[in-house]
């Protein structure tokens, strides 16, 4: 069985289609019924909508609530991110505590509130950014809760260990995704630019790595940052 937080569109909900038509039982979570619903019905099978905001630590509750009534958890992962372009200087309070509120505490709640639940063996993915290695302009806040989640797993890869649970960070360079959409155009572009491989990815080759950290493909690989990113951060 798998959970994916943040599993109603983009990257999450490519990696759900994927693993439902590979045979997983998957939890998808996200903030907005609708899209929630519509979601469940696009995957179409082995699915349960769970509603909820990761960086509310109720809503994790009540998620893992109707997990724990269908069984264990083989795969976790916590894919929910916000990305924004506020350059050094302009940051506010505000801004800040949604950035780090969602990626970096959501996250690892997530994480532990899914310990009882977790198999022995399970696998826990965790989506970084091919950002949080470079320096991008505006991308400061983003970048640096990234870098958090990258340090987490090398703690968690010695503190789960004797559970035999590997985790490990997936690392998107730019995904064409709804959240990409939204943000500034020529930011994107000059991101685009500095990608070796000249593209966005699109969300289905992030799901196929994904499904790698997931299966017994990757049984030797734990505590690694992979990246997906073109080359982005490599060159
Ligand atoms: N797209 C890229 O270029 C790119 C590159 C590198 C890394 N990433 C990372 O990849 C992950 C997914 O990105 P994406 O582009 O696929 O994003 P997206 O298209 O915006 O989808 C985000 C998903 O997360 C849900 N979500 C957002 N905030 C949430 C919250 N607080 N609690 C629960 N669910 C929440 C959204 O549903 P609701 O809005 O209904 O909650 C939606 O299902 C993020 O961690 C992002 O930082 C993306």
């Amino acid at each position: 069985m798998a959970v994916i937080t943040g599993g109603t569109r983009g990257i999450g909900l490519a990696t759900a289609t994927l693993f439902a038509n590979e045979g997983a039982y998957v939890f998808v979570t996200g903030r907005h019924q609708k899209e929630l619903d519509e979601a469940v019905a696009s995957i179409g099978k082995n699915v349960t909508g769970v509603q909820g905001d990761v960086a509310n630590p109720d809503d994790l509750d009540r998620l893992y609530e109707r997990v724990k009534a269908r069984g264990g958890i083989d795969i976790l992962f916590a894919n929910v991110g916000l990305g924004g372009f506020v350059p050094l200087g302009s940051i506010t309070e505000d801004y800040y505590d949604k950035m780090f509120d969602t990626n970096v505490k959501g996250l690892l709640f997530t994480v532990q509130k899914a310990l009882p639940l977790l198999n022995n063996g399970a696998s826990i993915i965790l989506t970084g950014s091919a950002a949080a290695a470079k320096g991008t302009p505006g991308f400061g806040v983003y970048a640096a809760s990234k870098a958090a989640i990258r340090s987490f797993v090398r703690t968690w890869t010695v503190e789960l260990k004797d559970r035999h649970i590997r985790s490990n960070v997936l690392s998107p360079g730019p995904v064409s995704t709804p959240q990409t959409a939204i943000q500034p155009p020529e930011a994107i572009a000059r991101i685009v630019a500095s990608v070796p491989m000249g593209r966005m990815a699109e969300p289905e080759e992030i799901a196929k790595a994904a499904l790698f950290l997931a299966s017994d493909e990757s049984s030797f690989i734990t505590g690694i940052e992979l990246f997906a990113d073109g080359g982005r951060a490599q060159v």
